[in-house]
């Protein structure tokens, strides 16, 4: 663990849009609440089924939330990139871990303790706000994952993997590209091998839906999008 001083924790608060724009002292006093810690890639950040009582602020990369079954084989619920919170769940309702949340770059969080989240809300409102809303997006997610396991096949699960991951960078960043995520990760997010995630990724370039360039591929919404619905 890194011992930060509040002023070099403030700035940190500050870069997460929901405490931007706080008066200075509140983010102090924030600042004071949190503890700063810093993990290499690969480091557990949680492990699930343990007992934990904090939450987390992720201010700098990128995380994975992931289920492990006992024979080792995994299933990628999400991969959340800065800035983003989680462990929310079991702060909230005082059961163990939901998940794994592994770190997949060296990533920055900001630890927040179940004890001073009122204090917390009351400093900023639209945390309240924000843990409400992404439990909901969590939720209709895994709704949409469910339904995708049930009624759908692999190529169908992939697809709508790289249609969301491209969507979110659309949103994000105005280019349709998945960066940074492996065959065996995008394998991982539809429950499929990886074997069967890079054939059907072959598949979907040489019919030009996507156009793979190194470890990018760029994909093309709107014809993704119809294959998907004509499926
Ligand atoms: P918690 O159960 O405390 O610890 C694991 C965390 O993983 C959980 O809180 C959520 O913050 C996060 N998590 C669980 N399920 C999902 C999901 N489907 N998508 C994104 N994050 C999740």
């Amino acid at each position: 663990m890194t011992t930060e001083t509040r002023e070099q924790i403030v700035p940190k608060l500050r870069s997460i849009p929901m405490f931007a724009d706080l008066p200075s002292e509140d983010l102090d006093t924030l600042a004071g609440m949190v503890q700063y810690r810093q993990l290499p890639k690969g480091a557990f950040v949680i492990t699930q089924n343990e007992r934990g009582s904090s939450m987390f602020l992720l201010v700098s990369g990128r995380v994975k939330v992931s289920l492990a079954s006992p024979d080792g084989k995994e299933l990628a619920l999400n991969y959340l990139e800065a800035p983003a919170h989680f462990g929310e769940m079991s702060l909230v309702d005082a059961e163990p871990r939901s998940a794994d949340v592994i770190a997949v770059t060296e990533v920055e969080v900001l630890a927040l303790d179940a004890k001073d989240l009122s204090e917390a809300i009351k400093l900023q409102p639209r945390l309240a706000l924000a843990l409400i809303a992404t439990l909901s997006r969590r939720l209709r997610h895994t709704i949409a994952r469910l339904e995708d396991l049930a009624f759908h096949d692999a190529t169908h699960r992939i697809m709508r993997v790289l249609l969301n991951v491209a969507t979110a960078s659309y949103e994000a960043r105005g280019v349709p590209v998945i960066a940074g995520l492996t065959h065996y990760e995008i394998a991982t997010l539809a429950g499929t091998s990886r074997e069967t995630a890079s054939r059907i990724i072959s598949s979907l370039a040489k019919d030009g839906v996507i156009a793979t360039k190194g470890r990018r591929i760029v994909v093309d919404l709107l014809r993704l999008r119809d294959r998907l619905e004509a499926e």
